[in-house]
């Protein structure tokens, strides 16, 4: 057998077995606990409500397809990656230029020209004293009202500078990342996390660019596009918010109270997406954070277990470049799979969550995504995953580069989650 046939016989293997033989020792040493399944239930409930609409969805684990994915460590001309400098130099670059040009589409490189950074609110006692507040807005182009996203930043007070921060892309309404913190929402639980001694920061997508389908008129796009034919692999809006984290992290590299070589970019659901292709453009980001991001995020798109290619370039047509529309109903023929975006994340952290009752979002393909991208952190002598077993609900996996778990519940950005988040970080940045 040539090591290629045999590295993707592996890699079937690792997910026959982490779908088939699903256990995992209890904590406490006793009887082992079984992986996670999907409700039995709740399977059959979603799919008989995708039939009556009609829908080619499935829910259903034995129907999901039989596939191979491709190996994050064979070139596309077949050469083997056998070391980290390899990867770094050849097989990297080879992947991200792939996701480019078929998923999310070519965004303009680096820091505008022009732009501007001007800290218009500064508290220094704000959440009763706990931490400074500042809020700074981005002007992209330095214009006078020209087009421009507010940063909201908390620094804690008593924490010795710089500190690590969490940046969350926040896809939900502004008043999710509120700077008065009037409104306080577990979505971005920013007392907690201060008191945890980091820095939290947000930005709201839509300063960004709309989340609607708006020929690309508005936005960054308008901003930035040149008139005329848009190329299949021109960007779209999940790269815009993507490029919209790192002009976060530009303002980071300017602020002395953050430590901006421990940054983590957090996303939920279509953010989760955002931020995984955000880590992969943007090396900068130390830890990568993907919540729920499901189809186009974390989850495999061979599996076609709930959201696919085809429905998601159908609902949401300018969340893709036009290049993905090729692989509606035809995942075999995309040069990757999602397993090859969170390697992209390597050697960082990387950090991949589910919800028991999403099942939109395919919390196995999730779990195997992080899988797939494992070997490309034993590349760099690193422990990925750790495991290719899936855990029982609420028992995240931290063994590794790789943190993992699925939470009880449905689709939503906890703080659960971000406890999860703030553990790993602990771990790996030396609060522990
Ligand atoms: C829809 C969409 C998902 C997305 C989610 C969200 O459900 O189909 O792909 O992740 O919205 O962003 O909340």
């Amino acid at each position: 057998m040539s090591k290629m046939t045999s590295h993707i016989r592996s890699l079937l293997l690792v997910s026959f077995t982490a779908v088939c033989c699903g256990f995992c020792v209890s904590g406490d040493g006793g009887e082992p606990e079984e992986g996670w399944t999907a409700n039995a239930e709740r399977v059959a409930a979603s799919q008989a409500r995708e039939e009556a609409r009609n829908r080619k969805i499935n829910y259903r684990e034995e129907k999901v397809p039989d596939y191979v994915l491709p190996d994050p460590l064979v070139m596309l001309d077949g050469t083997k990656v056998d070391s980290a400098e390899r990867w770094r130099e050849k097989r990297r670059p080879e992947i991200l230029e792939l996701f480019r040009k078929n998923v999310y589409g070519r965004a303009p490189v680096g820091r505008p020209e022009g732009m501007t950074f001007e800290v218009f609110d500064f508290a220094a006692d704000a959440m009763d004293g706990a931490a400074t507040r500042k809020q700074v807005k981005i002007n992209f182009t330095g214009k006078e009202d020209g087009l421009a996203m507010n940063l909201v930043l908390f620094v804690p007070n008593d924490a010795r500078k710089p500190v690590p921060t969490f940046l969350l892309i926040c896809n939900r309404d502004p008043e999710n990342i509120d700077p008065t913190r009037k409104v306080k929402m577990p979505f971005w639980p920013a007392e907690e996390v201060v008191a945890r001694g980091y820095g939290i920061a947000a930005f709201y997508n839509g300063d960004v660019d709309p989340d609607k389908h708006d020929e690309f008129k508005n936005g960054v796009h308008g901003l930035f596009d040149r008139p005329g034919e848009r190329p299949a692999d021109a960007w779209a809006t999940l790269a815009a918010w993507a490029w919209g984290a790192s002009r976060a992290m530009d303002y980071f590299e300017t602020d002395d109270s953050v430590d901006e070589k421990h940054v983590a970019v957090v996303g939920h659901s279509r953010g989760g997406k955002t931020a995984l292709w955000a880590g992969a453009e943007d090396e900068r980001f130390a830890m990568v954070v993907s919540n729920d991001s499901g189809c186009g995020g974390a989850a495999l798109s061979r599996r076609c277990y709930g959201e696919t290619v085809a429905q998601i370039n159908r609902s949401f047509p300018h969340w893709f470049c036009d290049n993905f529309e090729k692989f509606n109903d035809n995942e075999g023929a995309l040069p990757v799979d999602q397993h090859m975006l969170m390697a992209l994340a390597a050697p960082r952290l990387l950090c991949v969550a589910s919800a028991d009752e999403d099942l939109w979002a395919d919390p196995r393909g999730e779990f195997l995504s992080a899988v797939g991208a494992s070997p490309v952190y034993e590349l760099f002598g690193l422990v990925g995953l750790g495991t290719t077993e899936m855990p029982p609900l609420d028992r995240p996996v931290q063994k590794g580069n790789i943190s993992y778990h699925i939470r009880t519940g449905g689709h939503g950005l906890t703080e659960y989650d971000w406890e999860q988040y703030m553990n790993f970080a602990d771990e790996h940045w030396g609060k522990k």
